[in-house]
């Protein structure tokens, strides 16, 4: 599959938003990555409906929905009204995790489920027929910046392997979390096609071209 790299918002500076999102746009980005926290599922809040809206409002890239919230089905409809492209749930925030990624695609949008690192790939493997992207977290959820956790390389492996020997092999595997020029490359190789970067993208010191590159080059070797 190809590599697409997915600047996560978060990182951008708030009060130059559409700025860094023309700036990320044109610097190649393949997709934003938006976070919905609700301040109870994880530690932090962020992101509303009408920021997906407003998005789509400046950049025809697919924009994905990174839910970290509890009920999420009540923001389902919302967001894809306000123009997202894939809705992604986690695992743990839904007692019926296939009914919300049914939700999802019964209204046209693709569909998602985020794993945090505590949770094992056995949580998802009966929607490996419904699904579009398994992301899993290389951090715990909540906030940017933090350090990846280097474990996950292997559980990204495994479900490369499993993706490999399954009958329904039609979805991605996206990374989300201390996605850098040092940890992108092992993610690659693991089996990864789609790469979350927040703080390396927006906070770093050379031009964001040149970041988007650099990462890009490293994922494909
Ligand atoms: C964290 C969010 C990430 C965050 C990643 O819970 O889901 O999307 O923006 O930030 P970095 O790339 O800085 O780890
Ligand atoms: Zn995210």
């Amino acid at each position: 599959m190809t590599v697409k790299i997915a600047p996560s918002i978060l990182s951008a500076d708030i009060m130059n938003l559409e700025r860094d999102v023309r700036a990320a746009d044109r610097a190649g980005a393949d997709v934003f990555h938006i976070d919905m926290m609700d301040g109870n599922f994880v530690p932090n809040m962020s992101f509303s409906p009408s920021v997906v809206e407003g998005m789509r409002r400046v950049t025809d890239k697919p924009l994905d929905i990174h839910m970290m919230m509890e009920n999420p089905d009540a923001y389902i409809k919302p967001v894809i009204d306000a123009g997202a492209d894939t809705v992604l749930i986690h695992a743990e925030s839904t007692q019926h995790i296939y009914r919300s990624i049914d939700l999802v695609k019964s209204y046209g949008a693709r569909a998602g489920v985020v794993v945090n690192p505590g949770t094992p790939l056995e949580t998802v493997k009966e929607l490996f027929p419904i699904i579009d992207q398994i992301l899993v977290m290389t951090v715990n959820p909540g906030f940017g910046g933090q350090k990846f956790i280097s474990g996950m390389t292997k559980k990204i492996q495994r479900l490369d392997q499993l993706r490999q020997t399954a009958a329904d092999d039609n979805f991605e595997i996206e990374v989300d979390g201390g996605i850098n020029a040092d940890t992108i490359s092992q993610c690659a190789r693991a089996g990864a096609d789609i790469f979350v970067a927040g703080s390396y993208l927006f906070n770093g010191e050379n031009g964001l071209n040149k970041r988007i590159e650099d990462i890009r080059s490293l994922a494909v070797e």
